[in-house]
Parts: structure tokens; sequence; C-alpha cells
């Protein structure tokens, strides 16, 4: 595991972007998991910014995201699929046919769940998995108590997960119940893990995933596992002067 640490959250947000552009200067053709959340506005701006002005092309690239809202069809605004076309996919030559969300108004979402594990898997995997990290340690919609091994699947989403972001949600519109998320064992068959934190709001969580053991209670240390992990935080996320935890 690498961790760095910034001054700004700025500076996280330029770093990650250096990170998946320099993956997809690699391997143009790199398949990338995408993540969403307030932290990741910051790096997709980054990245945006990179496409205006052509320095990155995603235009071979597939994308693969974490996780989605059951119930919400993917023209609704509160859904991640439209988050992602409005901080990134307007912005890039992607595909729009290699954009991959799963489906989050499926008839049957366990298997929508299935299928995108299997779509992953069919496009070679994930070559670099972006991710945040929730204010219980959660990833993607891995709640506490999702296990080393889990798979992509249905998840139930914990109240604290569901009151911080209703803020994402128009007022009055209540927040899913349910998603769809890639599972933990999905998740560390990625080849390598980008993980951003940003704010003072993380640093217990970031805290808790250091300091382990690794635990299903604390999804986020079950990373730790991961040959080729790296960690971009900024101060107020990873503790103070000292620039670790
Ligand atoms: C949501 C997403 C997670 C993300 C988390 C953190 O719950 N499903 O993938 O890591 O939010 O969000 P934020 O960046 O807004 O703190």
């Amino acid at each position: 595991m690498r961790l760095a640490v910034f001054d700004s959250p700025e500076q996280v947000a330029e770093a990650a972007a250096e990170r998946i552009a320099a993956c997809v200067a690699a391997k143009p053709s790199a398949v990338l998991g995408l993540a969403t959340g307030a932290t990741m506005d910051g790096v997709y701006r980054a990245l945006a910014a990179r496409l205006r002005s052509g320095a990155l092309s995603l235009h071979e690239a597939t994308t693969f995201n974490l996780d989605e809202y059951i119930g919400l069809a993917p023209e609704d605004p509160a859904c991640y699929r439209a988050t992602m076309t409005r901080l990134l996919f307007r912005y890039c030559d992607l595909d729009p046919a290699r954009r991959h969300l799963p489906r989050g108004d499926a008839a049957d979402p366990e298997a929508e769940a299935t299928r995108y594990e299997a779509a992953i898997a069919g496009a070679g995997g994930l070559d670099l998995q972006l991710l945040g990290l929730g204010r219980n340690a959660h990833v993607g919609f891995n709640e506490p108590g999702s296990p080393a091994d889990s798979r992509t699947r249905v998840v139930r989403l914990c109240e604290t997960t569901r009151s911080v972001n209703r803020a994402h949600f128009p007022r009055g519109r209540d927040v899913p119940e349910r998603a769809i998320t890639l599972g933990i064992a999905t998740i560390l068959e990625a080849r390598a893990l980008l993980l951003v934190a940003i704010g003072a709001v993380k640093r217990a969580p970031l805290q808790r995933m250091l300091e382990g053991p690794p635990s299903p209670d604390c999804p986020a240390s079950l990373l730790l596992r991961h040959p080729d992990l790296t960690i971009l935080a900024d101060r107020a996320a990873a503790g103070g002067e000292s620039g670790a935890p």
C-alpha cells in the first residue's frame, strides 16, 4: 500500500487524474472502474480538463462504475449514470456502448448484478479501480459486514449512508433503500486500486482502515491485501501536519 498525502483537495484530485491518465497512456484500451460521490467531483473536473485540451483520450477505453441505486431509471437526474454524464461522459470521446453502470431499473436486480459481474470479466477485468471512502468505511456500496469474498450483488444501504447521500437528491425525494454494487472480491480483482479520501470527515474511516486488523466491519480495510493499492488523501483526511495518519 502506498499513501500519498497532499496539502489540498485540488492536489489530490490532480494526482488521481494523473494516475488515471497514466493508466490510459500505458494502455489506451484500459478498462477503468469509476466511482461517484462528492470526492470524485474534483477528480472528474481534472480529467475533463485533460479531455478538453486533448491531453487525454478515452476513445479506446471502457468504463464500469462501481454501483447504482435500485429503482432509478438511467434518465433519472439522481442516478449515478446521470451524475457520470454530467461530470465526465459529456466531455469525453468514450464510446457510449462502453460506458457501463448497473441498470438500477432492471426488472430482476439480482440477475442484473450477475450480468454486470460477467460483463466486467468479459471485458478482461478492471485495470484500475477508482474508489471513494464512505463515512462508515464502505467502498462502493459494500456496507459494514460485507465479506471479503462478496461479488457484484444487491445490497441494502445503511441508514447513515442514506442520510449522508440525501444531499445529492432533490428535496422531498427519498434515497433508495437498495443498490447494486461491485463486491469486495470483484474490486480486489482489479489490477490496481486507487482510493481517494478528502476532508476531515474521512479522517476516522481512513484511520480505521489503516489501523486494522482487516475486517468486514470496516470494508475498506479488506482492500489492504491488494498488492497495488494507492491511497491519495489530503491533510484533513490523513490527520494533520504529520502527513500520515
Ligand atoms: C457513495 C458511493 C461510494 C462513495 C461514497 C463516498 O455512498 N456509493 O462509492 O465512496 O459515497 O461519498 P463522498 O465522496 O460523497 O464522501
